[in-house]
């Protein structure tokens, strides 16, 4: 269906055309006109999520190879930014460059079409991540069994706990001396705030490792390293008790493998779909994805179970997907720093109906009506032009500087999809204008450059002092550069020790009362918000115990 050309993914030459980037057998579908219900319930949009160097590129690789996207390993690109180049942005650029068009991979897969949405792996790009998982359905998140949770993975399921994203855990490479399977699902559970339920379960571990039993099927997965086949023999076991069990793995790994079982059944109780569905329990599987071991059973099982597009909330009303007009939200915007391709890409997701080329649709925030000639998807180096897209699709659409994060497409309703919020930032620092003469460039760029979401815009009213917050030091580099080379105007930062931006909620008069008192504290956001920036978690904690009428949220939106 796909091959590698020049070292990218695209749909093969004999079923490429130019307006499709889909398989042929889909391209058909598309041209006789499809029930919008089958195009949706075989859609499934999702994220690999991990800390760095766990494992992400490896997984999205062989489940690549699965569904015949790619022919041979070693062919995704992978988005983790070098580490020597850490301090050189425009190399991270660069490197991102090549990660756009790996941004979204499709491939089929037992009738289902999979959309896997990619995260940059860089910390500094963790705003990237947060914002991507707004457009997906569910997630994968992969675990290293070596060192268990990591700083980065607290981060990201906090954003998918905030929307009750479904979570599927991918406890990584088995075959090395990792921890107690028991203590890391301990440590998901407390770490993670989410309940768990082992799927499959290892026998042995690192040297010693022999394979996993399946839970849900009562089935042994023989473990061979194999870094190429994709198939496995697989020996069900009706009865733990059998000495079958003791022959196929011997007698001391048989009884642990019993107790283990007993137990878990015992802990964990039976897995249910539903609580998966609504983000309450996480599935977890055992494997390792550079021997391909495990990876099938965990794509099947969430091709399985892994919701297809859903309702979406809007400022309006649920917005369902099989509605026939179309709507859709852009989640990210990725600005080209080459200065010969100026050109900025929006990322769109699709909500409800069908996207089609050249027909007109409606920008809300602008109250303007606006046709793409050229949408595409993100699967070749050439980028393939789109006809038409459904709902859990994302599209690539070019941009001259209409779009911000957030915005909204219908066919004419007047809507805005809730779900992306902002984060506060990690690092603040002063906007210092150089250059008196260029304080227009300065303000048109800063505002462009913040709608982009490279970071974000506080502006506080006496005095109209702009703070910048961002999740890494690398931004402040990317905005000074950009305001310089695209925009001609030169700025500096000074450091501001703030710890928190805070939005506030409740009475009005106590919000009042407390932005008198903070003024040189208080800011507000790009929309208008009042913001609070505390300068330390004990001044937070102290205004949110002086203040009961006001509640205090370290995220743009509270309710999605
Ligand atoms: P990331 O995208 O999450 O950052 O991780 P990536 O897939 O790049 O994997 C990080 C490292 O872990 C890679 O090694 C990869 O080969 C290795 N790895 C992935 N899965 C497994 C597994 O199941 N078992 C073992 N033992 N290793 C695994 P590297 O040396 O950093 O890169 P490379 O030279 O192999 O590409």
């Amino acid at each position: 269906m796909y091959e590698l050309y020049s070292g990218h993914i695209r749909p093969k030459t004999t079923c490429f055309s130019k307006h499709s980037s889909f398989s042929t057998l889909t391209q058909i579908h598309y041209l006789r006109g499809v029930n919008l219900t089958d195009e949706i319930h075989k859609r499934k949009t999702f994220a690999i999520i991990s800390h760095p160097d766990a494992g992400k590129t490896t997984l999205t690789e062989k489940f690549l190879l699965f569904g015949g996207a790619i022919q041979t390993a070693g062919a995704v690109k992978s988005n983790k930014i070098k580490k020597a180049a850490t301090s050189d942005f425009m190399e991270i650029e660069k490197q991102r460059g090549i990660s756009v068009a790996t941004s979204v991979m499709t491939f089929e897969y037992n009738g289902k079409l999979v959309n896997i949405l990619d995260t940059p792996g860089h910390k500094d790009f963790a705003e990237d991540t947060y914002r991507t998982l707004t457009a997906v359905d569910s997630v994968i998140l992969v675990i290293d069994c070596v060192k268990g949770v990591e700083e980065q993975t607290e981060r990201l399921m906090e954003v998918c706990r905030m929307r009750n994203t479904p979570v599927i855990v991918f406890i990584n490479k088995v075959d090395r001396d990792g921890r107690d399977p028991f203590d890391l699902l301990d440590e998901l559970e407390q770490k993670l705030n989410i309940k768990v339920r082992p799927m499959s379960w290892p026998i042995n571990g690192g040297r010693d490792f022999k394979g996993v039993y399946k839970l849900y099927d009562k089935s042994i997965n023989f473990f061979e390293a194999n870094k190429t086949k994709i198939s496995k023999d697989v020996t069900r076991i009706d009865d733990l008790a059998s000495d079958t069990l003791d022959e196929l793995i011997g007698k001391q790994d048989a009884d642990k493998l019993r107790q283990d079982v007993e137990l878990i059944d015992g802990v964990f109780g039976d897995f249910n779909v539903e609580d998966y569905l609504k983000g309450e329990v996480a599935p977890v599987f055992f494997g390792s994805a550079l021997n391909n071991f495990g990876v099938k059973e965990l794509l099947e099982k969430f091709l399985e179970i892994a919701p297809f597009p859903l309702a979406r909330n809007s400022s309006e009303r649920l917005v369902n997907p099989e509605e026939n007009k179309f709507s859709g939200f852009i989640f990210k915007i990725h600005a080209n720093l080459d200065p010969r391709h100026r050109d900025r890409i929006a990322f769109l997701r699709v909500c409800s109906g069908k996207f089609e080329r050249n027909k007109f649709f409606h920008h809300v925030r602008l109250n303007k009506d606006m046709k793409f000639a050229s949408p595409f998807t993100f699967m070749a180096d050439s980028k393939a032009l789109l006809e038409d897209a459904f709902a859990g699709d994302v599209v690539g659409l070019y941009d001259t500087g209409n779009f911000k994060i957030g915005d909204t497409l219908t066919e004419g309703e007047n809507f805005l999809f809730k779900g992306i919020p902002s984060f506060s930032p990690e690092i603040f620092k002063e906007l210092i204008n150089l250059d008196p003469m260029k304080s227009k460039q300065l303000e048109k760029g800063i505002e462009q450059l913040t709608d982009e979401g490279v970071a974000q815009l506080f502006r506080q009213e006496p005095g109209n002092r702009k703070y910048i917050g961002t999740v890494g030091e690398l931004q402040f580099e990317v905005i000074q550069y950009r305001l310089e080379n695209e925009y001609n105007a030169k700025c500096r930062f000074e450091p501001r020790a703030f710890f928190k931006a805070c939005w506030m909620t409740g009475d009005k008069d106590a919000i009042a009362e407390f932005c008198k008192y903070r003024q040189k504290n208080i800011v507000k956001d790009k929309d208008e918000n009042i913001v609070f920036l505390a300068e330390t978690a004990w001044i937070l904690n102290t205004a949110i115990q002086q203040n009961p009428k006001i509640t205090f949220h370290t995220t743009s939106e509270f309710k999605v």
